[in-house]
Parts: structure tokens; sequence; C-alpha cells
């Protein structure tokens, strides 16, 4: 029997990213991003829903963090808007975007919770899209780097967790790779794939140069890390045959050897250079320096996975398609893998040997069909599944000594889910758009008892 007991200072918490929650758009001289323009173009967000207002976090961010300390939630994920502090995506630092993120920072330790800052959470500013493609450009990744220096000369006395990036994968290959329903921001495919390559070593290169900047304007000793959705092989059964060709296989799968890899080792996975061949990205001399930096933790965002088995004809291994009635949750994408925390966790560790990386689970979540009840109520058992069965993955992966620090739910709050709009709920609050009032679901109390007792209850 096991009680799933989580370590003493295993930090338990909750996430959100700017343009999905914040609202106030124009406040405070805040410019437009990537996806204020996107999502205002008829056709391409569901029901036509933008960001404008979202859960108007903006001005209820007070009220949002004492729900936080309600729950007992004692680290937050967060992002920072690029356009509120530098509108124009470079230039003249706006002191009034600055000052909200203040406001928040004092808040958050007002109420004992630390604060952990992504810069980067897809919302390019609009301007330099117009002026040279944002990602297309060698030129984005010193734009922001110089953004990374002015939020962190700025912010860096009150926040020590520093995120560069949020998943390069959707914002570059999404993003620009593939007119797929419903698409990302900005919704320009480019030419060829070796482009849409371009664009996510562009955003090694500014994750590279990003920590450099941070860690040059920090006036204390801080924490850096990358943030990404790489996907983790699971073998179909543990035996030392599937998981060797999992192993094998985890460099090819989507972006991860061109992604996690490069970031993590200071290479590309050269099985996947061979079969991107003329696709591959043009990589400049120094490039791969820049990119390698040192870490202090990596920041894994979790959903699923694929499962992979052993074969006798090359390549070795196979990925297997999930059969039709495979458990999913209310995404087309999200199949219930909870076994993906552990291989994840252990595949940073073993795959790319990295075993001594400190990691943080960044967000995991879940949509669900939520549903209001009479007397006021979401009892969302499914997310709560959902919920019990990855951490459970977590705790196994840190009881065979993997260096798992944290987890951060996501989300804190129903929002904007990007192409999905308000449509898809992923919040363990719910939010009622028309009079954004909050509501704990019955997941969010459940997530409370486990960190009031610190295990998976
Ligand atoms: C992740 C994003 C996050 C949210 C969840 C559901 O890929 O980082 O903003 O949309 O998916």
């Amino acid at each position: 029997m096991t009680s799933y007991q989580f370590p003493s200072d295993f930090a338990w918490g909750a996430a959100t990213a700017a343009y999905q929650i914040e609202g106030a758009v124009t406040e405070a001289d805040r410019k437009p991003s990537v996806w204020d323009t996107f999502s205002a173009t008829p056709g391409r967000t569901l029901n036509g829903d933008t960001g404008a207002i979202a859960c108007d976090h903006y001005h209820r961010y007070k009220d949002d963090v004492q729900l936080m300390a309600d729950l007992g939630i004692r680290h937050y994920r967060f992002s920072i808007a690029w356009t509120r502090i530098l509108p124009d995506g470079r230039g003249t630092v706006n002191e009034a975007g600055v000052d909200f993120y203040r406001r928040l920072v004092d808040c958050l330790l007002e109420h004992g919770i630390t604060p952990h800052a992504t810069l980067f959470h897809w919302d390019s500013p609009q301007a330099l899209e117009d002026l040279y493609g944002s990602w297309r450009s060698r030129e984005m990744a010193k734009d922001f780097a110089d953004y990374a220096t002015a939020v962190v000369s700025r912010l860096g006395d009150r926040i020590t967790h520093w995120m560069t990036i949020n998943e390069i994968h959707c914002f570059t290959h999404i993003g620009y790779g593939v007119n797929q329903v419903p698409p990302h921001a900005p919704g320009t495919v480019v030419n060829r794939l070796k482009d849409v390559w371009q664009t996510s070593h562009h955003a090694l290169l500014a994750h590279g140069m990003a920590c450099q900047a941070i860690r040059a304007a920090s006036p204390v000793p801080c924490s850096v890390a990358l943030v990404d959705n790489f996907v983790p092989t699971v073998p179909i059964a543990e035996s030392p045959q599937h998981i060797a060709a999992a192993q094998q296989a985890f460099h090819v799968h989507t972006t991860n050897g061109g992604i996690i890899e490069p970031a993590l080792t200071g290479a590309y996975s050269t099985a996947l250079l061979d079969q991107l061949g003329e696709d591959a990205p043009e990589i400049q001399e120094g490039d791969l320096k820049i990119i390698h930096q040192p870490l202090d933790a990596f920041g894994f965002n979790n959903y699923f996975a694929v499962y992979v088995r052993a074969i006798d004809q090359a390549p070795g291994y196979q990925f297997l398609e999930f059969p039709i009635s495979y458990p999913k949750l209310h995404m087309p994408w999200l199949f219930f893998t909870p076994d993906s925390t552990y291989w994840g966790i252990r595949h940073i560790s073993e795959t790319l040997g990295q075993p001594d990386l400190p990691i943080y689970i960044t967000e995991n979540g879940c949509a669900v069909e939520d549903v209001l009840t009479a007397n006021n109520e979401v009892i969302d058992t499914d997310r709560i599944l959902f919920l019990r069965h990855y951490l459970r993955s977590a705790h196994r992966a840190i009881q065979e000594g993997y260096p798992l620090k944290g987890y951060f739910v996501w989300s804190l709050l129903d929002n904007f889910e990007w192409a999905w709009g308000y449509d898809r709920r992923f919040g363990i609050n719910y939010v009622d758009y028309a009079t954004q009032q909050r509501l704990p679901k019955a997941s969010a109390h459940w997530y409370a008892e486990c960190i009031r007792q610190n295990r998976v209850v």
C-alpha cells in the first residue's frame, strides 16, 4: 500500500498565461500581439472569441490571488505580456505595463505565494510580425533577449523563478507549419518545412540568449528554466525491449529531437536530422552553444503521450495509433495517458542524460464538459480522475529517485483556450464569463486537500 506522500518541500502550484486570462488589451498602452490580430480575424477562432476581456484578471488579480490562497496554493506560474512591457516589441519600455506585474507579484508575495514568471507564452508583438515576420527572422531572438533584460532588471528584485519560453513547438510548427483546424497565431503558412524548422530554431536561439540576459540582469541569484511540451514515448509494456524501443523512438517523435534535445544536450538528434534531410534548419556556427545554456530547472507541460513497441524490422520501434475507443478528455488530442508523467520525467533523466536537472510539471490538466448544477456546483469527477492518475505517476517518478520538484495544475481558471475560445474549460475554478464570478469546482477542493495532506488523495 502506498499513501502517495510527496516530499515535504514539494511545490504545489497552479498555472495561467497572460493572453488567456488578463483581458484589458488596450489598457496602460499595451499594443496588440499576434493573438489579438489572429482572434479578431473572422473564422480563426471558435465563435469568433478573442482575449479582449478573457477572465478580466488584469482588474481582478487581487481576487484571483485570494482564491489561490484560500485553496492553499503556494506557487503560481503566470506569463508576462511582451506588448505590455514593450508595446512595439522593441524600443522604449512602458513602465505602466511593468507596474501591473509589480502589483500582481507584490500581492502574491503578501499571500505567501511564490511567483514563477514565463517571459513568453505565444503573444508575439504584432509590430514585430509586421516588421520582419517575427519567428521567421533571427532578429526575433535578439529582440526577445532585450525584452528579457527589460523585465528582469525591473522585476528581478521580487521574482527569482524565470521561465523563458512556453512550448516552442506550438507557436512555431503549429503557427507557421500547418493550416490546421484550429490553427495557432499568426496563422501564416510558410512555403517549406525547412522554413518551419527555421522558426523553431530561432525560438531556441531566443531561449539561449534570454537565459544569458536573465542571468546578467537579475540583481539576485535566480532560477532559469525552459518550458516544453515534448511528447513522451511510453513503452507498451515495461520489458527491456519495449523500453529500449521507446527510448530510441523518443528522438524522432514530432519535434522532440529538434527542440528539447538541442536545448538540453547542445545537439539536434542525428536520427531526426537524417529524417529531415534538406528540411533541416540552417544552423550557424555558434548557435548550438548559445542554445545549450545551463538550466536550473526544466518545465514539462504534460498532457498526452504516444505508445511505442519494439518490432523486429528496422528501425526497431513502432509508434502505435490510439484505438477508436481509447479514453479521451474534451480535446481531440487529450488522450488519457497518465504514464506520460513518469515516462516524460524518466526520458529527460535517462534518454537525454540529464539525471541532475530538477524538473517541474509546469502544466497538467484537462478540459471536460463542466456543468453548473442547480445548486451552483461543478462536480467534475472526470477532471479529478485525470489529475489523480497523473499525480500518482508523478509520485512514482519521485519514488524511483527522479528529481521532480513541483507541479502546476493547468489551469487556475477556465480561460481563453486559444483557437477553441471559451468553449473548452480547463480550470479547477469555474468562470461565469457573463458575471466574471469564480466558483471552485469539486476538483479545486480535491486539489486543496492534496496540498493540505501533501499527497494524492
Ligand atoms: C498548452 C498551453 C496552454 C493551454 C493548454 C491547454 O499547450 O501551454 O496555454 O492552452 O495547452
